[in-house]
């Protein structure tokens, strides 16, 4: 996950890195690495990291990149001008161990993100790139999931020979296959 900030010392970013800090184990058990970007310098992440220790009670356990020149923030198109000129917006990139994109979101600067629904998010990301499913509205790892919709029938009695509940022909209910651990 990369994910950028829009500037050091600034309020929700600071529940943002210190939250993410806190919730590293949750990352780490998932198998996905954090890296964050905020267009100030090294020496200001380093003081901003004990800010962040200070308000949170975790050091800053995932690299920051020090991005003063906004060259990376340009490159990945997360400064937004009609937001600012300057500061990048709350960018969010989960990418693959095929280095592809997965999915990104975009928030603006005023409001801080919810990463416990990018961790929602990266759940759904793995259990459907892993089984021939989808899953619905709210979703909750555990929760029933949907037959992907370009599975046929025919293929989807070979993968779940336990068969589905059938709401519509095309909407296949079956319970969550579980991944390996
Ligand atoms: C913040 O992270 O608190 C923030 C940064 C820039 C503009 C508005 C809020």
């Amino acid at each position: 996950m990369l994910m950028s900030h829009p500037a050091d010392f600034t309020p929700v970013c600071t529940t943002e890195l210190g939250y993410v800090a806190s919730i590293r184990s949750e990352f780490d058990h998932r198998r996905v690495k954090v890296i964050s970007l905020s267009v100030d310098t090294l020496e200001a992440h380093d003081r901003w990291a004990r800010d962040i220790e200070d308000t949170h009670g975790f050091l800053l356990n995932y690299p920051l990149i020090a991005d003063p020149e906004a060259r990376i923030a340009r490159l990945y198109d997360m400064i937004h001008p009609n937001e600012d000129s300057t500061l990048t917006v709350r960018s969010v990139f989960i990418i693959g161990a095929d280095k592809r994109i997965k999915a990104t979101m975009t928030y603006p600067l005023n409001t801080g993100r919810n990463f416990d629904e990018i961790l929602r998010l990266i759940d759904s990301l793995q259990l459907t790139e892993d089984f021939d499913v989808a899953t619905p509205v709210n979703w909750r790892p555990g929760e029933d999931v949907i037959i992907a919709p370009t599975l046929s029938d025919a293929h989807a009695r070979q993968k779940f020979p336990e068969g589905w509940t059938m709401v519509k022909p095309y909407i296949r209910i079956v319970h969550q296959p579980v991944r390996d651990a």
